[in-house]
């Protein structure tokens, strides 16, 4: 693809290759810093005239991202690229998808603005659609949605054996029922309170038809943790052997990866929207076919 180049924002660069590779399309040249004062510096260094540019960008960390991103996307098309796609596979602020309380920022709504402001068109994986059904309710711009449970389902075929899926609360029951759906394996679903950023409360359904097979659970995101531990806690009550905690992102905020590692808990595995050390669900089939729908869209 010669009309085509791809641009990663730093911590990017490895999943920049791998698409450039599959896709056959250029790196282009860009330097990405921080000055010592913490203020952004981006020079494009490529001929982008007429390209269209995947900006490769994931956005677990999305503050301090948004303002090299925006000054990047602005200078590419500044310099004369003919359209600039975010290639996300994490997509930040889908959470805080309603007013909970008076006077709060439906940051969701604000965050799609801003990016569809900025980019021809969005590629993420598992975006946190909840009370929001489609991405198209709050992004103007053509937007492809990969899910994981593909890459989840061939995952458990290979590691796990003689398992049943629990999904800690209501919304996840869409991810967990398709993973479900494919690996024909039985699913329960908890209800959650969110009772402050780090701390929920859940009630656990009757899953004593469940024992002896092994636990596992399945979240879109791993932020603090809290939803993950509290349902192992559960688990431990009942006498349930260590579960697999699956996320398809690798939030992990604060220390949240060493206090589920200190959990009662076999394993963590993540899927590649992230990059962390629970990667081993690697989505790049999927997302490069996302990518090329997105270019002939
Ligand atoms: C929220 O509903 C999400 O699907 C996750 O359950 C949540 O973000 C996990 O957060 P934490 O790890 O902080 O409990």
């Amino acid at each position: 693809m010669n009309d085509t180049l791809i641009f990663a924002l730093p911590g990017n660069e490895n999943l920049a290759k791998q698409f450039a590779e599959t896709l056959n399309v250029d790196i282009g040249v860009a330097t990405i810093r921080r000055f010592p004062d913490g203020e952004s510096y981006v020079r494009v260094g490529s001929d982008v005239t007429d390209k269209r540019i995947l900006l490769i960008a994931t956005l677990a960390d999305p503050d301090p991202q948004y303002l090299p991103l925006l000054y990047t996307t602005n200078v590419l098309k500044e310099l004369g690229a003919k359209a600039v796609y975010l290639i996300a596979p994490y997509l930040a602020y889908m959470r805080q998808d309603k007013r909970f309380n008076p006077g709060e920022s439906v940051t969701a709504k604000e965050f799609s603005k801003l990016i569809s402001q900025a980019f021809n068109g969005l590629v993420t994986v598992d975006p946190h659609l909840h009370r929001i059904h489609d991405l198209s309710e709050i992004y103007t711009i053509p937007s492809f949605v990969v899910y994981a449970e593909g890459g989840i389902a061939l995952w458990l075929e290979q590691h796990v054996e003689n398992g049943f899926l629990i999904g800690p609360d209501s919304e996840s029951e869409q991810w967990v029922s398709r993973v479900a759906a494919v690996n024909h394996m039985p699913y329960v679903i908890l209800e959650k309170e969110r009772l402050s950023d780090r701390e929920v409360k859940l009630t656990m359904p009757d899953i004593s038809a469940y024992q002896g097979r092994h636990p596992i659970l399945v979240d879109d995101i791993i932020s603090t943790a809290g939803s993950m531990i509290a349902t192992i806690e559960q688990l431990n009550e009942r006498g349930f052997e260590p579960p697999t905690c699956i996320a398809t992102h690798a939030v992990f905020a604060e220390d949240a990866y060493e206090k589920l590692q200190a959990a009662n808990v076999k394993q963590i595995v993540t899927c590649n929207t992230i990059p962390h050390v629970t990667n081993q669900i690697v989505l790049n089939d999927w997302l490069v076919d996302a990518i090329e729908k997105l270019l002939t869209y």
